[in-house]
C-alpha cells in the first residue's frame, strides 16, 4: 500500500469515527433532556395534588367532627339526666334518649311544641313559663309530676349558629326524694323510740315504788285483813306491768346482737326443758347435730314465744300437737318451723300479727312476735306465717 492511500484511508476512517461520535453525543443528549423533561411537574399535576391533599385532609376533618359527633350522642344518650333543647318559641328542638323515655315521646319529636308533645301538665306550665328574654342566668327548680319528681336546671343555650334556646338538664330524684323521706321517717321512729325508752324507765322505777309500798302494807297486814288481800294484788298488777315495760323495752331499744356458734341439739334440749310439762309439743332436729351461728339468748327468746302461741292456739283442741322442727336444709343454716293444729289465725288478722301490741288475748301484751321480728331482722333471717282457721298454724324461721 502507498502512502497517500494510507493516508486516505485513516483521514477516512476518522471521520466515520467523529461522525459516529457526533451522532452519539447528539442521541444520548436527546435521551438526557427528554428523561429530565419526563420528571418536570406539570402546572395541571400541582394543581390536582393540592386538591388531592386538601381532599384528603376535609374527609380525614369530617370523620373526626362524625366520630366526635357519635361520641357527643353516645354519652348524651347514655347519661342518666333529661337533656332538652327549646327554642325562644318552646319548641323542642333537641333532646336525648332518657328526656325521651322521661315522658314517653315516640316519633320525631323535633319542631314540635310543649302542648303538641302531650307533656304533663305540670312540665307544660313549668316552660310556658320561663321567660327567655330574662334568662340572664341559670336557675334550678324542683317539679312534682304524678309519680316522678324532677330537679330542672334552666340555662340559655346556642344551639345553631346565632339562633338562642333554653336549655333544660333535668335530674330524676324521684328515689332520692323517696330515700330521704325514708330518712327522716326513721330519725323520727328512732327519737321516737329514744323517747319511748326513757318513758319505759321512768315507768319501770314507778312501779318499784308501788311494789315496794304494796310490799310493806303486806308485812304489816294481819292474815285476815282486807289490805292484805289488795296488796297482793297490787303486787301482781306491778309485776304484769313490769313484765310489758320488759318487753317494750326489748323492742323499742337498738338489739344488741352476740353471734356465737349454737350447737342445734343442745339448743333443743334448752328449750325442751321449758315445756316438758306439756306432752304435746315435740321437738325434732334434723339431722341429729349441726351448728348454726346466732344470738343464743335473743334466738332462745324469739322461739319460746313461737312455741309458746303455738301452745295458746291449740288450747281448746281435743287432740293437741305442737311440732317444733331445727332443719338444715334449702341452703339455709338454720330453719326453724313450729307446726301447731290449733285455732288458727283468721284471714283478715295474718297480716296484723307482727304489728307491735296486736293480741287476741286477754292477757297478752301483743309484743312476742314483733319481737321476734326484729331478733330474726338482726339476724338478716327472714319469718313467715301460714295459718288456717280451724286447722293451724305454721310459724317458719329462716337463718
Ligand atoms: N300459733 C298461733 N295460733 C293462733 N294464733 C296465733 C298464733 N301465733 C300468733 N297468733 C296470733 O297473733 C297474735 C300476736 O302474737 P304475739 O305473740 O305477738 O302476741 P301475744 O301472744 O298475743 O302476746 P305476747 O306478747 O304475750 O306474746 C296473737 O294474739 C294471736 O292472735
Ligand atoms: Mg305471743
Amino acid at each position: 500500500m502507498d502512502y497517500e492511500r494510507l493516508k486516505t484511508l485513516i483521514i477516512g476512517s476518522l471521520i466515520v469515527v467523529g461522525l459516529l461520535l457526533v451522532i452519539f453525543i447528539v442521541i444520548v443528549r436527546k435521551l438526557r433532556k427528554e428523561f429530565e423533561s419526563s420528571t418536570v411537574v406539570e402546572p395541571d399535576d400541582v394543581f390536582y395534588q393540592n386538591l388531592k391533599t386538601a381532599l384528603e385532609k376535609q374527609h380525614a376533618l369530617t370523620e373526626e367532627v362524625k366520630r366526635k359527633e357519635q361520641f357527643q350522642n353516645t354519652v348524651l344518650n347514655n347519661i342518666s339526666v333529661g337533656v332538652a333543647v327549646f327554642d325562644r318559641y318552646k319548641k323542642l328542638r333537641d333532646s336525648n334518649s332518657f328526656f325521651r323515655t322521661l315522658f314517653n315521646l315516640e316519633g320525631d319529636a323535633k319542631g314540635k311544641t310543649i302542648v303538641e308533645l302531650n307533656f304533663p301538665e305540670e312540665f307544660v306550665e313549668f316552660v310556658k313559663g320561663i321567660n327567655f328574654s330574662m334568662l340572664f342566668k341559670p336557675f334550678e327548680q324542683r317539679i312534682t309530676l304524678k309519680d316522678r319528681v324532677l330537679l330542672i336546671r334552666v340555662s340559655k343555650i346556642k344551639f345553631f349558629a346565632d339562633a338562642e334556646g333554653i336549655l333544660l338538664l333535668i335530674h330524676d330524684i324521684t328515689e332520692l326524694e323517696d330515700a330521704k323521706k325514708k330518712l327522716e321517717l326513721k330519725n323520727r321512729l328512732e327519737y321516737i323510740g329514744e323517747m319511748s325508752t326513757n318513758m319505759a324507765h321512768e315507768f319501770k322505777n314507778a312501779i318499784s315504788t308501788v311494789k315496794g309500798y304494796a310490799q310493806m302494807i303486806l308485812s304489816y297486814a294481819n292474815e285476815n285483813e282486807k289490805s292484805k288481800k289488795y296488796a297482793e294484788k297490787i303486787l301482781k298488777e306491778s309485776e304484769n306491768i313490769n313484765e310489758v315495760v320488759n318487753k317494750f323495752l326489748l323492742y323499742a331499744k337498738p338489739l344488741d346482737v352476740s353471734i356465737e356458734e349454737v350447737n342445734t341439739s343442745e339448743f333443743a334440749e334448752e328449750l325442751k326443758a321449758m315445756f316438758e310439762d306439756r306432752g304435746f309439743v315435740d321437738f325434732v332436729v334434723m339431722p341429729s347435730s349441726f351448728t348454726f351461728k346466732g344470738d343464743r339468748v335473743l334466738l332462745r327468746q324469739c322461739f319460746s314465744n313461737l312455741i309458746l302461741n303455738a301452745i295458746e292456739g291449740v288450747k281448746e283442741v281435743e287432740n293437741p300437737s305442737v311440732k317444733v322442727f331445727f332443719e338444715k336444709k334449702n341452703g339455709y343454716s338454720l330453719v326453724f318451723r313450729v307446726v301447731d293444729n290449733g285455732k288458727g289465725i283468721p284471714e283478715d288478722e295474718i297480716t296484723k300479727v307482727f304489728i307491735p301490741f296486736f293480741t287476741t288475748k286477754s292477757e297478752g301484751t301483743g309484743l312476742g312476735l314483733a319481737i321476734c321480728e326484729k331478733v330474726i331482722a338482726r339476724h338478716n333471717g327472714s319469718i313467715e306465717v301460714k295459718s288456717e282457721e280451724a286447722k293451724g298454724t305454721e310459724v317458719i324461721v329462716k337463718l
